[in-house]
């Protein structure tokens, strides 16, 4: 009886020491821990796409205005809610061809979103829809 009553102190050690290890990570001095999951992860296809049309203007080393609104190295780090309403308002500005903005397009012809590529970010973004 002994023995079983101190395996299950060692197991739950192991489990508190557990939870400790693998806490997540408290951000610069906030108190609100970064949430990886279950985030929206973007799919491979239009990581790619934004990679190609959006990163010059949307990421941490794109201009202020554009990543001041959407910020694709950040996209991790936004909870679900704002991914999804992200998710949303690429697809319409994408559908209006008000995004990659005509001054873009016209330097990279190569790299404008097709058509296809476009739908795909629509269907994408429905498909987050709760
Ligand atoms: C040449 C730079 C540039 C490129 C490339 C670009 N954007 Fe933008 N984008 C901006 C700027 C600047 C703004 C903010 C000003 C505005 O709303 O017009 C913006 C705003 C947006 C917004 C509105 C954000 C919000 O929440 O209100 C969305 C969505 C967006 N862009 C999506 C995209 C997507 C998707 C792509 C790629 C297909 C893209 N952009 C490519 C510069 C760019």
């Amino acid at each position: 009886m002994k023995k079983i009553a101190f395996s299950i102190l060692i197991l739950m050690s192991v489990i508190v020491a557990g939870a400790f290890i693998f806490s997540p990570k408290i951000a610069n001095g906030s108190k609100k821990p970064i949430v990886a999951s279950p985030g929206v992860t973007l799919p491979d296809s239009i990581q790619k796409l934004i990679q190609k049309a959006c990163m010059d203007c949307h990421a941490d080393e794109g201009s202020s205005m554009a990543r001041g609104k959407l910020n694709f190295s950040k996209w991790d780090t936004y909870d679900v809610d704002k991914q999804i309403k992200k998710a949303n308002a690429m697809s319409k500005e994408m559908t209006k061809n008000s995004m990659p903005p005509k001054k873009w397009r016209t330097n990279n012809p190569n790299d404008v979103p097709t058509q296809a590529e476009v739908e795909l970010v629509s269907k994408w973004a429905k498909s987050l829809q709760k």
